[in-house]
C-alpha cells in the first residue's frame, strides 16, 4: 500500500513538472511569435475576423459617395444644358432656356430648319457668347430624353440605371459612354467665358466606375 502511495505521489510530481515545463516552453514560443508579428500572432484563430465595415467602409457607402462626386459633374451646366426636362436646350452658367426658339425635334438635332449644326460647328466658335462645337452636337432624342435637370442624386442614379431611360445601356456601356463619347468630352472643352467642370474627366470616370463596380447603390436622397 505504502509503496503504491509513494509511486502515486512520485507520478503526480512528474506530471506537475511536465505541465510546468510545457507551460514555460509554450509561453516562450507565444511571446516570440507575438514579438515577431508586432503584437499580433499571425494565425490567431481565437479572434473573429474583423467585419468589413470596421476594416474600411462598406461597399454601399463607397458606392453612394462615388455617385455624389459624379453628380457634381452630371448636374453641372456643361452637362445638364443638354439634358433638360423640356424640349429646349439650356445655355450658359445659369442654364437659361436656349434663345432663338431652338427645339429638340424627334432626333434631338433640331426642329425644321433650326438644326443644331447650323450654328454649332465641329469645333468651338471663338469669342464670347459663341456656340460651342462638336461634329455631333445634339440633344438626346424625343423618345429617350435622358433628363438630368431637377433630379436629386437618388433620382438621377435611378435614371442612369434604367435601360428604358438611358439608351439601353448596361454598366459596361455606361462606363464606355462616359469615358469615350465625344459629346461627354465636349463638357471639358467649354466655349469661351463659361465655367469649367469641377474635376478632370479621368477623376469623373473613376467615381462613376466606382459607383457601378461597388454595387450601383442609390444615394439616400
Ligand atoms: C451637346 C449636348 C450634350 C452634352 C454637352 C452632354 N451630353 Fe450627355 N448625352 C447627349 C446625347 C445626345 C446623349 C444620347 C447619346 C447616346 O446615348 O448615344 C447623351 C447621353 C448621355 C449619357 C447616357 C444616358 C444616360 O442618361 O445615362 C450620359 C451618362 C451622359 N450623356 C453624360 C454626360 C456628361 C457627364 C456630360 C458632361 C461632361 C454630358 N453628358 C454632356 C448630349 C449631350
Ligand atoms: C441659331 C443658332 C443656334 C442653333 C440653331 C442652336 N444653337 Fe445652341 N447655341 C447657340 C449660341 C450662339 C450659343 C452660345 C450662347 C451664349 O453663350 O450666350 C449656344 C449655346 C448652346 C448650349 C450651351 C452650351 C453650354 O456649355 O452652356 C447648348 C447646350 C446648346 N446651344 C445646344 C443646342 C442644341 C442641342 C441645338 C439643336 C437642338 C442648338 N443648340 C441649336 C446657337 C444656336
Amino acid at each position: 500500500m505504502a509503496q503504491i502511495t509513494k509511486n502515486q505521489i512520485f507520478n503526480t510530481k512528474k506530471v506537475v513538472y511536465l505541465l510546468l515545463a510545457v507551460t514555460a516552453i509554450s509561453s516562450v514560443v507565444v511571446s516570440f511569435r507575438t514579438d515577431a508579428f508586432n503584437g499580433v500572432p499571425k494565425d490567431d484563430k481565437t479572434k473573429p475576423p474583423v467585419a468589413k465595415e470596421e476594416a474600411g467602409e462598406a461597399d454601399s457607402v463607397i458606392s453612394k459617395k462615388a455617385f455624389l462626386q459624379a453628380y457634381k459633374v452630371l448636374m453641372h451646366p456643361r452637362c445638364m444644358n443638354c439634358h433638360p426636362t423640356g424640349d429646349r436646350p439650356l445655355q450658359g452658367d445659369d442654364s437659361h432656356i436656349h434663345t432663338m426658339n431652338v427645339q429638340r425635334g424627334e432626333d434631338g438635332k433640331g426642329l425644321y430648319a433650326m438644326k443644331c449644326s447650323n450654328c454649332h460647328q465641329p469645333q468651338n466658335t471663338p469669342g464670347l457668347h459663341m456656340p460651342p462645337g462638336n461634329p455631333n452636337w445634339h440633344l438626346p432624342p424625343a423618345d429617350m430624353k435622358m433628363v438630368f435637370q431637377g433630379k436629386t442624386p437618388r433620382q438621377l442614379a435611378m435614371t442612369m440605371l434604367n435601360k428604358n431611360e438611358n439608351g439601353h445601356k448596361d454598366h459596361e456601356a455606361l462606363i464606355e459612354h462616359v469615358s469615350k463619347d465625344s459629346l461627354v468630352g465636349s463638357g471639358w472643352d467649354p466655349a469661351e467665358g463659361l465655367a469649367h467642370l469641377p474635376m478632370t474627366r479621368a477623376e469623373f470616370v473613376k467615381h462613376f466606375k466606382t459607383w457601378l463596380d461597388k454595387g450601383a447603390y442609390l444615394p439616400d436622397k
